[in-house]
């Protein structure tokens, strides 16, 4: 597969088979994906892998955590988005939200099939196999941007694996639960999870195939 093959194939998968992912590939993966560049070579992530029983486990605890709570969870230990989120940024996340529930057939005022939707982070669509992703908290923005890159590489050679992932920030939100389910340290702070296995084609949420948009609208060549 080619590296434009795999950017171009790559989507974030919201449904998943139940087919397992070996420990074996997610630790080929996890190891090739260390080539990615760092600033400094500080190599800022840290990775906490939870496949088949273990995921289960986890599952129903955070759905524990998520009932004790109302569905609020621990609260964010940080902003996902800025504040009223601004043009154009603040079209691009309605557009692809709106293309998503229209996808899933669940109409803009149906706010609790909406949610019930949203809920389905919570158990990583179905995936078979998942990590969370944390880094040290005296990081500063360059480093969040290295796990960025990390995160991509990882999701690009999951494809040539023919695994499909989804990166979810929304976990950030039982960020005490997930810290003390993986043993994490005070001193880092969890960053997003990412669900892995084989996509769910057959579910309409995965047709969707997400805009981006043109590059005259950001980008200049002086
Ligand atoms: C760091 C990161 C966190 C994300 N968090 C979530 C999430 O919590 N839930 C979700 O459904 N999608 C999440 N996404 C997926 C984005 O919505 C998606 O990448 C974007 O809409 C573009 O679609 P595509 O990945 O299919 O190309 C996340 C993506 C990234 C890179």
């Amino acid at each position: 597969m080619k590296v434009s093959e795999a950017v171009a194939a790559r989507i974030s998968a919201r449904a998943f088979l139940p087919d397992p992912v070996p420990d074996e590939v997610i630790r080929r993966v996890l190891e090739r994906a260390s080539r990615a560049p760092s600033g400094g070579n500080l190599q800022p992530w840290i990775v906490s892998v939870l496949n088949g029983p273990k995921l289960d486990e986890f599952r129903a605890i955070a759905a524990q955590r998520l009932a004790e709570t109302d569905g609020q969870g621990e609260g964010f230990e940080y902003k996902v988005y800025p504040d009223n989120l601004h043009e154009p940024y603040r079209t691009r996340r309605f557009g692809v939200g709106e293309m998503m529930y229209a996808k899933l057939g669940i109409e803009r005022a149906d706010k609790a099939g909406r949610l019930a939707w949203f809920a389905n982070n919570y158990r990583f669509f179905g995936a078979p196999a998942a990590f969370f992703i944390h880094v040290d908290r005296r990081m500063n923005a360059p480093q969040w941007s290295d796990l960025g890159m990390f995160l991509q590489t990882v999701m690009l050679l999951f494809q040539e694996e023919g695994y499909d992932t989804c990166a979810q920030e929304a976990w950030a939100r039982l960020h005490e639960t997930i810290d003390a389910f993986t043993g994490a340290s005070e001193e880092t702070m969890v960053f997003c999870g990412l669900a892995i296995g084989k996509i769910d084609r057959t579910h309409p949420v995965n047709t969707m195939y997400s805009e981006r948009a043109p590059l005259d609208e950001w980008v200049k060549f002086l």
